[in-house]
């Protein structure tokens, strides 16, 4: 039940009926931001007012007039200039709290119109390590997922691997030329990294030592540019001190602009040219590397030939990623165990490596695919460059990949959007691939690139490690439950020894609570903004983080624990209407008005697709829980009716928290 949408569409009917298109009107209706003023206010009397040429004080009582509320709200009340405010009856909210709680799906409801979903996240390239950044695609699509799934939306989700690109012709070159027999028999995942990193490395400095002069020419001629303009900035400065006229000062005004685009481009320069330099430094300045890298000139070249020989069906090639797939996915499916992620497919890029060539052809034919500068470029209306699909020497692109996936999803799972979780540096790509898809006879699917910022660390700029590598997310799990770990220990130990936890028990507890923080702490930040990293505050037993909603439920648990409760008991005496709930204090409505505002959260975080709109709630809610705490005594209640009573709220909102935590992709502790 979504209270706000009710009360939306009684005020609906009411405009309609005095004539009145209410759409922008009813979201004026909003939550009360203080009791004083009621559960909800509609705040649209004002401009409904203006419009109608009438007062607003009399236009909220026509409305009120027409507006049928009796049989769950009390008498409207207008306020002020004509605000109304509005106030849910206590006894209905009462009523409504405990059928929700009779209910498994605590009172949400499914959607009438389901819609077909398919959700892109994850995706990393398989041929390295997980990095930080990739929690955020697998565990926002992850959440996403389980809460369109819980709306009762069809949703399929495929982890569109990175399976198939240079990468591969890295490790394919560096199999034959490094590898390190032993290492790979003991551990291939580790060897291929390594053998990865270590490609990547030499490209990148042979790559970095062809621009290091024109870099370094870069530098100096922006540095050149950037005097002249200041000697400018000082003939304008003079010339307005002299004149000080409208046009002296506007001269002196657009030379000082000029001269800061002119350092922003320095500094660029420099950027650029020290960055081609710590590669080249990274390589010279270690004798063991440096030795592998001489004589190899022409590494980008080959790792090219690499990958291209792999497209193009090279039997040995093939066979040689056929033997390295497994061992790379084994490293991804270990992570994807430790943070409880599942998908329905995993199409990766490989799998739609046959159908390129066709499509390629058809959009030549369609006439809007067409050579540009040696290769195949699509002319997309509202895009400047053209998006190139085959390079020159006969090459596919990512984005062809994704338009051949698109018709593949578009035959396979005929769906109605299709959601890309992915890092907000990819926007062009799919801008250019949205307006390409017009092409390919979508019908009418949404696409959305569901974008994200960037993890920082404490510095504030990218999370890297200590030597400017990018942070593994592996090692990011292993700390935070171990950090967790330490916690768990701590908390047990002051537990009387026959409480205690097996050690296993506390291993698992930790797993929870480590990976929960880490996942949490994502989920909780608006996706489109950057966060900063700290293991403190995602662990912190008090504040907006999974471990304060598992100590909220956990708490709850221990009530039932301690007071030896039958909780099936329970319910079923509310299920069947053995028992009646009432809302007496004033913590307990507060409480209960927010449990039956958990359908409302979700359908918030659909709406752009954020679940931070979610956690958002959760905490609200673990908060009046405190309060409530606070002021009722629970098991001590003065009578077996009021406790009885509190006991249902907390198992409700235990059961509330658990839930959202679950859609959220967190478990719960039962004690920790
Ligand atoms: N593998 C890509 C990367 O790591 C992400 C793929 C996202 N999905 C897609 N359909 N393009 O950058």
């Amino acid at each position: 039940m979504n209270i706000q949408s009710m009360i939306a569409e009684r005020f609906g009917a009411a405009l309609t009926a005095m004539g009145v298109e209410p759409a922008e009107y009813l979201d004026m209706i909003r939550p009360s931001q203080d009791p004083k003023f009621g559960d909800f206010q509609a705040n649209f009397a004002m401009p409904l007012g203006k419009k109608l040429g009438k007062a607003p004080r009399d236009v909220a009582a026509d409305v009120v007039e027409r507006l049928e509320y009796a049989d769950f709200l009390e008498t409207p009340e207008i306020a002020g200039p004509g605000f109304i405010n509005l106030r849910v009856k206590t006894d209905w909210l009462a009523r409504l709290t405990q059928s929700e709680s009779a209910d498994d799906r605590l009172g949400v409801e499914e959607v009438t119109k389901p819609r077909r979903y398919v959700l892109d996240y994850s995706a990393p390239n398989v041929a390295k390590p997980l990095h930080v950044g990739h929690i955020r695609s697998t565990m926002i699509g992850n959440a996403l997922a389980h809460i369109l799934k819980f709306l009762g939306h069809r949703v399929v989700s495929d982890n569109h691997l990175g399976d198939w690109g240079t990468q591969f012709g890295m490790i394919i070159y560096g199999y034959r030329n490094f590898l390190d027999e032993v290492a790979y028999k003991e551990k291939p995942v580790e060897e291929l990294a390594r053998l990865y990193r270590l490609v990547r490395q030499l490209v990148d400095y042979y790559a970095a030592k062809g621009q290091e002069s024109k870099l370094s020419d870069a530098v100096v001629e922006a540095s050149n540019r950037l005097d002249a303009q200041k000697a400018v900035c000082a003939d304008a400065q003079a010339r307005d001190a002299a004149e000080k006229t409208k046009e002296s000062k506007d001269a002196l005004k657009k030379a000082n602009k000029e001269r800061e685009r002119l350092s922003k481009a320095l500094e660029s320069a420099r950027e650029q040219y020290d960055g081609a330099r710590s590669k080249i430094d990274g390589v010279e300045k270690d004798p063991e590397v440096f030795a592998l890298a001489k004589g190899r000139e022409s590494i980008g070249q080959d790792v090219l030939n690499e990958t291209s020989k792999l497209h193009h069906g090279n039997d040995a090639n093939c066979s040689l990623w056929r033997q390295f797939i497994p061992q790379c996915m084994k490293d991804v499916e270990r992570i994807y165990w430790a943070l409880n992620v599942k998908f329905d497919v995993q199409l990766g890029e490989s799998f739609y490596n046959d159908r390129l060539p066709g499509l390629v052809e058809r959009l030549k034919k369609q006439g809007v695919a067409r050579e540009t500068e040696g290769a195949i470029g699509l002319f997309l209306p509202n895009q400047e460059i053209p998006m190139l699909i085959q390079k020159s020497d006969g090459a596919y692109l990512y984005a062809t990949t994704d338009l051949a996936t698109l018709e593949y999803r578009r035959d396979t799972f005929q769906p109605d959007a299709i959601l890309y979780v992915v890092d907000f540096r990819q926007s062009l790509h799919f801008e250019q691939l949205f307006e390409a898809a017009k092409y390919l006879d979508m019908g009418n699917v949404e696409l959305k690139h569901v974008k994200f910022g960037t993890v920082l660390g404490e510095d504030g700029k990218p999370f890297k490690t200590r030597a400017g590598k990018a942070v593994e997310l592996r090692s990011l799990i292993v700390e935070a439950r171990e950090r967790a770990y330490e916690i768990v220990s701590a908390n047990d130990a002051a537990r009387p020894e026959s409480e205690r936890f097996t050690e296993e028990e506390k291993i698992e507890t930790a797993r929870r609570v480590g990976v929960g923080a880490l996942v949490y702490a994502d989920l909780s930040q608006n996706r489109e903004s950057d966060y900063v990293f700290s293991y403190e505050k995602m662990l912190a037993m008090n504040g907006n983080t999974a471990t304060y909603m598992q100590y909220a439920y956990a708490r709850v648990r221990s009530i039932f624990a301690k007071g030896g409760i039958d909780v099936d008991a329970l319910r079923r005496e509310f299920a069947d209407g053995t028992r009646v709930l009432t809302l007496d204090e004033p913590e307990e409505r507060a409480l209960a008005f927010e449990l039956v505002k958990f359908q409302n959260a979700l359908e918030n975080v659909v709406r752009d697709y954020r679940p931070n709109f979610l956690t958002a709630y959760l905490y609200e809610l673990a908060n009046k829980y405190s309060s409530f705490f606070e002021k009722c005594p629970v098991l001590k209640a003065e009578d077996e009716t009021v406790r009885m009573n509190r006991l249902l709220l907390c198992d409700l909102t235990a059961r509330t928290i658990a839930k959202g935590l679950e859609l959220l992709g967190i478990q719960t502790v039962e004690r920790m």
